[in-house]
């Protein structure tokens, strides 16, 4: 297809008929002076920029609290938390402790919920949520390593995210440089106070005896809102 056929179907795509565009609507009020008030197509482009820029999958979108199960106690807690942290957000988003943390084993939900906060962030308080797969992303800035520049401004996308969802912390096999890499973004977030929601497979004793900075940084940032969810019994797919 020609850039110029391409152009124009993306502006009909975005094209809407209730502003022609403009972004505001007149209204006249009782006066008789006009008035403007701005379309929702303004809204809902601002929210579709942010969840491009999110990195959250669309297979990710439909994740909700809706959907998620509490099939049984510990499950339920953790849901609860979530929940609890979503509505407390706006009053503590700039405290110390400002930040959640769901460990547990594979299948508990985890992903699940911390999407689900992602999502509800996004959707109902316009919050640019960012989305940082661990493993794939460590991978990829260790690939990338000698390109100085590259790996400034990848670190720096996730230092600076308004919220940061790490999904899967230290999965996979860790050494010095994950240690090292892992320190440099979440000391960042630490001495700035920004929220991150995090999912791992380890406890906080755990995270703690691999890197006692980096683990004592998470859990003074999280410890109002640390899930640990044990044991194979409270796999979903097992159930
Ligand atoms: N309580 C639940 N209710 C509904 N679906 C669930 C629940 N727990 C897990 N799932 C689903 O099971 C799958 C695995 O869950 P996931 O969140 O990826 O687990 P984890 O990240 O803890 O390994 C996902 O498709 C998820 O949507
Ligand atoms: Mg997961
Ligand atoms: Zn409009």
């Amino acid at each position: 297809m020609n850039s110029q056929k391409k152009k124009e179907e993306e502006q009909q795509k975005n094209y809407c008929s209730i502003c022609d565009n403009v972004g505001f609507i007149p209204v006249v009020d009782n006066e008789g002076h006009t008035r403007y008030r701005p379309c929702k197509c303004r809204e809902m482009l601002k929210v579709q920029k942010i969840w491009e820029q999110s990195g959250i999958s669309v297979n990710d979108i439909d994740k909700s609290f809706a959907n998620f199960e509490a099939w049984n106690n510990e499950i339920r807690a953790m849901k609860d938390k979530a929940t609890s942290y979503y509505l407390q957000y706006s009053k503590i988003k700039a405290d110390r402790c400002n930040s959640i943390m769901l460990c547990g084993n594979p299948g508990c939900g985890k992903t699940h919920l911390a999407l689900a906060l992602a999502n509800n962030l996004l959707k109902n308080k316009g919050v640019p949520v960012v989305y940082m797969p661990y493993r794939d992303v460590i991978t990829k800035i260790k690939q990338n390593m000698v390109d100085e520049e590259y790996y400034k401004k990848t670190l720096s996308k996730y230092q600076n995210a308004e919220v940061l969802l790490i999904d899967d912390l230290f999965k996979g096999k860790v050494n010095d440089t994950d240690i090292n890499i892992m320190f440099e973004l979440i000391n960042h977030r630490y001495l700035n106070r920004l929220p991150m929601i995090i999912s791992t497979e380890f406890t906080v004793d755990k995270l703690l005896s691999f890197d006692e900075a980096i683990g004592s940084r998470l859990y003074e940032m999280a410890k109002s809102y640390v899930v640990q969810i044990e044991g194979i019994k409270n796999n979903y797919r097992m159930r």
